[in-house]
């Protein structure tokens, strides 16, 4: 059996196309069904849905694996025990550092100013101010992190920017970017080496069908 772990949402949706590409078909749609275990057209592969941060825990524990998880979830949980073969080039993004509209963020940095910055994303908000000497106190957020600067709960967030939309949506503009985004495979490394025979095609065929 070949488990693989995936995320229902932009994930999910981006990556249908290139499973199917590679031979594998949901029997159900996970945004209709309440089932985590999915089926697939093939018996020996099944979907585990799980959300986007844990998917590298199940794959590192081999719980999964095979798993799909965005470069930032990725950095987040730092890869242990994760082979990473394969950009998908889906669900691309940026990680992005954005402020009021009205916020002189360059003018701050100038100034040595202390900033409060509000992210679900603590541990590449902690690396990209240290690497350039802005002195930040970070605060752990897990979503709608727009409202931060708005409420003055911060001065500023990192967060993922796609189209922008949300961020023109609550006021804010986005001021430097930290890190651009998307899906990787990642697979179990023990798992590769146990059931090469199954999962080195699966691998191949993903390449071919994301180049
Ligand atoms: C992400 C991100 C932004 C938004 C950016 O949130 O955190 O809020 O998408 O997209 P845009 O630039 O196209 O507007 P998501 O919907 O993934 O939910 P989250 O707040 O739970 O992270």
């Amino acid at each position: 059996m070949i488990t693989i772990a995936l995320s229902k949402g932009r994930i999910y949706d981006e990556a249908l196309p290139l499973l199917k590409a590679a031979g594998i078909i949901a029997t159900e749609d996970p945004e209709l069904s309440r089932k985590l275990i999915l089926a697939t057209n093939r018996r020996n592969v099944r979907i585990l849905i799980v959300r986007s941060a844990d998917v590298p825990t199940y794959v590192q524990y081999g719980a999964a694996d095979l798993g799909i998880a965005g470069k930032d979830v990725l950095n987040e949980h730092g890869g242990r025990g994760l082979y990473q073969p394969l950009d998908l080039n889906i669900a691309c993004c940026r990680m992005m550092v954005a402020v009021p509209a009205g916020f002189d963020y360059q003018q701050a940095v100038r100034q040595g100013a202390r900033l409060r910055v509000a992210t679900k994303y603590v541990q590449a908000a902690r690396e990209h101010f240290a690497a350039k000497g802005v002195h930040v106190d970070l605060i752990k957020l897990y979503g709608s992190m727009e409202l931060a600067p708005l409420t003055g709960l911060a001065d500023a967030i990192v967060d993922l920017v796609a189209t922008g939309n949300t961020l023109r949506a609550n006021n804010l503009k986005a001021v430097e970017e930290i890190a651009p985004i998307s899906a990787r495979l990642i697979v179990n490394q023990a798992a590769l080496k146990l059931k090469r025979d199954s999962i080195q095609p699966l691998l191949d065929a993903l390449a071919r069908a994301a180049a």
